[in-house]
Parts: C-alpha cells; sequence; structure tokens
C-alpha cells in the first residue's frame, strides 16, 4: 500500500505533539514536513517544540517551517492556561539543537505541494493562519492538496468560549477562508474529539512500554490537570491525534456532508461554527463534518502506535 503523504500544520502543544507521534509511527502515512503556528503558544515556541519531539525520536530528516506568528486580524492569544509557559509543560525535554528550515512555512508548503508526485493531505491541527495564506498567496500550489483534514470548531459547544472552539476562534478570519476554498475539507470538531478520553489507566499502559511511552504519559499528567479541574473529564481528549488517526485510518471518524460557516462576528459569537446539521439553509455543502468515533479503535490505534517506537 502506498502511504498517504501529508503534511501536520500545528501549534504544539501536548495533542500536536501526540499527533505529530502518532503521524510518525503510522506506516499509512508519510510525513512530509511540519509546519507551525502560533496558537497554543508563540511562534518562536510552537516551532522549538515541534524540533524537540522530532529530536526526542531522532527524525530530524522530517522538516520544519515556521510560519505566521499571529492571527490574520486579531490579537494574538496563546493557551498558556492549558499548554503551560512552554507550550509542551511536563516532560524534561532539552531545547532543541537544530533549526527549522529558512523558507517561511507558506512557501514550504507550496514548494513541497508542487514537488510532491501525487496529491497531499493537510493536517492542520492550529489556527488556520498558515493555510489561509497558503490559499490567497499560491493557488496553483493549494489545487494540489488532495484533503484537509483539520482539527477545530465544533457542532455544538465551544471550549475557549460557550460558543468556539480555539482554533477557529483563534483565526476566525482564515477558518472561513479555508471553509469556503472549494477544497475536499473534513472537520474534526470537539463533539468528536471529547467522545475519546486518554485516561490515566491509557498513560500508565504507555509508560510500560518504554521511553516515548513515558514522554506522552508526562505530556499527558500535565495537560490532564486542565481537563480534570476544568471539564470533571476521567480523562483527557487528545483532539489533534483524531484527524491524524481519521486520516491513517479513514472511517474512524463518522461524518455527515454539511455546511460550514464560521462567525467572524463579536466576541459573543466570535469562532463559532455555524454547521447546517439539519439543512435548515440553502448554504452550500463544504465539509465532512465529524459526527462520531469508534473511541475505543482509536485509542487502541493511538496506544499501540506510540508503545511501538519502544518495541
Ligand atoms: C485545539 O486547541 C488547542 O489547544 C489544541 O492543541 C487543539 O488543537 C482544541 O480546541
Ligand atoms: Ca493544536
Amino acid at each position: 500500500m502506498t502511504p498517504t503523504q501529508i503534511i501536520l500544520d500545528c501549534d504544539p502543544g501536548h495533542d500536536d505533539a501526540i499527533a505529530l507521534l502518532l503521524a510518525l509511527a503510522s506506516p499509512e502515512l508519510d510525513l512530509l514536513g511540519v509546519t507551525t503556528v502560533s496558537g497554543n503558544q508563540t511562534l518562536e515556541k510552537t516551532t522549538a517544540n515541534a524540533l524537540r519531539v522530532l529530536e526526542f525520536v531522532g527524525r530530524e530528516d522530517v522538516p520544519v517551517a515556521a510560519g505566521a506568528d499571529r492571527p490574520l486580524v486579531r490579537e494574538r492569544f496563546v493557551a498558556s492556561y492549558v499548554h503551560g509557559e512552554t507550550g509542551l509543560d511536563g516532560p524534561a525535554l532539552p531545547p532543541p539543537t537544530g533549526s527549522p528550515v529558512e523558507a517561511h512555512a507558506v512557501s514550504f508548503l507550496a514548494e513541497t505541494l508542487l514537488a510532491a508526485p501525487r496529491p497531499v493531505t493537510l493536517i492542520p491541527t492550529g489556527p488556520l493562519t498558515n493555510v489561509s495564506l497558503l490559499l490567497s498567496l499560491h493557488p496553483d500550489a493549494a489545487a494540489r492538496i488532495d484533503h484537509i483534514v483539520l482539527m477545530g470548531g465544533a457542532i455544538a459547544e465551544g471550549n475557549v468560549t460557550p460558543a468556539a472552539e480555539f482554533n477557529i476562534w483563534a483565526d476566525p478570519e482564515a477558518a472561513q477562508r479555508v471553509f469556503s476554498s472549494g477544497l475536499d475539507v473534513t472537520m474534526i470538531g470537539l463533539d468528536v474529539t471529547h467522545q475519546a478520553l486518554l485516561t490515566p489507566a491509557h498513560a500508565e499502559r504507555l509508560r510500560r512500554a518504554g521511553r516515548v511511552g513515558t514522554l506522552v504519559g508526562e505530556l499527558f499528567d500535565f495537560y490532564h490537570r486542565f481537563h480534570h479541574e476544568t471539564y470533571g473529564f476521567p480523562g483527557s481528549p487528545v483532539h489533534d491525534a483524531v484527524a491524524v488517526a481519521h486520516v491513517a485510518r479513514p472511517g474512524l471518524v463518522e461524518t455527515s456532508d454539511r455546511a460550514v460557516v464560521v462567525d467572524r462576528g463579536g466576541e459573543l459569537s466570535r469562532g463559532r461554527t455555524y454547521v447546517d446539521l439539519w439543512r435548515r439553509t440553502d448554504w452550500p455543502v463544504n465539509a465532512h463534518v465529524g459526527t462520531g468515533i469508534d473511541a475505543d479503535a482509536f485509542l487502541e490505534l493511538l496506544l499501540e502506535r506510540i508503545s511501538s517506537f519502544d518495541a
């Protein structure tokens, strides 16, 4: 089987880091590069974190390109209350020894897409600033995208405000640009990711697997404190890893083809993804919207793949 070529556009971030590890450990996927964006932390920190994770598993061969250091029009807001001051608080990961490539993430995306022998799947797991810039600046390269499978939005809940999910809220103008692009977009939102929780028992199993499992266990310990205190969840959603898992194993997330419009208005509704679930409008259908997940299959896949680093 020919692996699906992917690029991960991310803002690590605990769940981005786990998504990156899952991508590296999945033989169904060929990771062409990692692009970073300001989101969970500043661009400088999310870029360093991508490098730190790749170096930890000896995958310095995967290029990292740094992108937008702020949203298109909104003020930058980082999620240190979830991910800590470094963006990856918890484990004692050393600072990176390597550097990102010289090219800006948007140029890197364009060059990589144009050079790839077949269309590429883009997996954005942070604010959509880089992707939106790519669509505007390099439409020829964007046309080489096979699918966009993004983590963001929600049908019916919010995590940064009652109305909105963080990635979409952080840069709603960019998100609307992506949803209205005409490309094949899959939205993995909170309704889905909140159904598949990584629990302390899973983390314990990972720790027993070895060095990389222990890293993920330590990431979990920090990240889970927030989800337990805020939501009372017995485990933590590994949002971004669900998007990667859905590309590695299509069908893992159940989807419905629906219209999605992003609210670019004021504070109350900013970043809300209006999903026309019951087809109440004539808005054009523009996304495969995640509605359900085989949580056990996802968690088993995640544990198996992370453990395979230490096998
Ligand atoms: C999303 O926001 C970030 O905090 C996570 O990394 C994830 O991409 C969840 O709302
Ligand atoms: Ca993220």
